[in-house]
């Protein structure tokens, strides 16, 4: 566990670093910065031992929701969050963006990730992704995408700000045809140490 913890403190005071190296004049994270970023998750996700399973006990059958999520890191101001998504499959999330930036990266299990444009008649499909061990995808906080889990699955998810914070999300009704808040985010799990809830 303090391995664990010295192993993510390290890796945010690096995204802090590198997200400070890829600022476009807008004080927005590069898309070369936000793909280093992932790639530095991806050295992190490598450490798999550091990672046992049965540290992030997915939700079960009887639970109405079909995933959980871990909170790894945090800073005090909210910034730089890093979440452990556990899923027993059935995650389905709508067309949204983030409003910050996100990065996705596989330990267990497959999560696929689609990604859209905005069009005028709502999204246009641009390209997927499935993220498993070793891979990931990063997105600028405009960027569109939508998630799809079968099966178990545990990946990490990190963002710019912490989602509890994240009140602007958008995403896509494609029945309603238009664009709405996305507020699907409560009973994150602490898993820093020290901080466990039970
Ligand atoms: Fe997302």
């Amino acid at each position: 566990m303090e391995q664990r913890t010295d192993a993510v403190t390290t890796t945010m005071d690096d995204i802090r670093r590198i997200e400070a190296e890829h600022l476009d004049d807008d004080g927005i994270v590069t898309r070369p910065g936000v793909e280093a970023i992932r790639d530095r998750l991806l050295a992190l996700a490598a450490q798999r031992d550091l990672f046992p399973i049965g540290d992030f006990v997915p939700p079960g059958d009887e639970d109405e929701r079909t995933s959980y999520l871990y909170r790894l890191a945090q800073d005090p101001d909210d910034r730089f969050a890093l979440y452990a998504q556990s899923s027993r499959g059935s995650v389905s999330t709508p067309v949204h963006n983030h409003t910050t930036w996100a990065v996705v990266v596989g330990f267990e299990g497959r999560e696929l990730n689609r990604f859209f444009d905005r069009s005028p008649d709502g999204v246009t499909k641009t390209h997927e992704h499935m993220v498993e061990a070793g891979t990931g995808v990063a997105m600028r906080p405009d960027d569109l995408h939508s998630i799809h889990i079968d099966g178990r699955a545990l990946n990490f998810h990190c963002y710019g700000l912490a989602l509890e914070r994240l009140d602007e999300r958008e995403y896509y009704n494609p029945v309603s045809r238009t664009w709405k808040i996305f507020s699907n985010v409560s009973g994150i799990r602490e898993a820093r140490l020290g901080l466990q809830s039970c």
